[in-house]
């Protein structure tokens, strides 16, 4: 998606060769307009998956997602990294480490929030080494439902998240696919 690779080059900034820090316009700031037409685009990729539901992993997902789930027309779910004491709903849950924070946390919905039946497109901002994701497909199975597909706004290339995704038999599609990125360069894959 051009517009969103233009948005990295302008606003985007490297803090390592392995960090990009996108805060002004999508995970701290968040442009809405720009939003708009993430969620636009995932709606053109994924408009034959046949999804019921888009699901997300809380917090930067859930603008894109939302933007996708109301183009499509669907309800936006949102995969919870804590749990609240009070909850005394059926929930279903799996744990998930990040490596990129160093945290463990277990990804948490409301059974009732997925459907078995369902098919859930999972949407995140980045892709990384695919814990996050691989978590999120693992809660939609135990829920009885499918994965309809997986959308990333941001794909870091370089790490192994999308193979380890392939490998568990789904096709993740990124806007953007980062090959490789140092302090001055941010390199697009084709
Ligand atoms: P993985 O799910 O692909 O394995 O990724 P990993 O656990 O390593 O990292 C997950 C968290 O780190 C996510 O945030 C993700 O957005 C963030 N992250 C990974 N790489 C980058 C990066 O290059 N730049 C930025 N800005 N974030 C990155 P999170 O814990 O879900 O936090 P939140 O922002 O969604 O609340």
């Amino acid at each position: 998606m051009q517009l969103l690779k233009k948005r990295i080059l302008t606003d985007g900034k490297t803090i390592s060769s392995e960090v990009l820090l996108v805060d002004s316009f999508l995970n701290h700031q968040v442009d809405p307009q720009l939003m708009r037409e993430i969620g636009e685009e995932f709606a053109r990729i994924f408009k034959d998956a046949k999804a019921t539901r888009v699901a997300t992993i809380e917090s930067s997902g859930i603008s894109p997602a939302l933007m996708t789930a109301m183009k499509l027309g669907i309800p936006m779910v949102v995969m919870k990294k804590s749990t609240s004491t009070i909850l005394s709903e059926e929930l279903i849950q799996t744990p998930v480490h990040s490596y990129t924070k160093g945290t463990n946390y277990q990804l948490t919905t409301k059974r009732r929030f997925i459907d078995p039946g369902d098919r859930v497109l999972i949407i995140d901002d980045f892709l990384a080494n695919g814990e996050a994701a691989l978590g999120a497909t693992r809660l939609v199975q135990r829920a009885g439902a499918q994965v309809a597909g997986i959308g990333i706004v941001i794909e870091k290339a370089f790490q192994p998240g999308r193979k380890r995704l392939i490998d568990a038999g789904f096709k993740p599609v990124s806007l953007a696919a980062i090959a490789r990125m140092d302090q001055d360069e941010i390199e697009f894959e084709e």
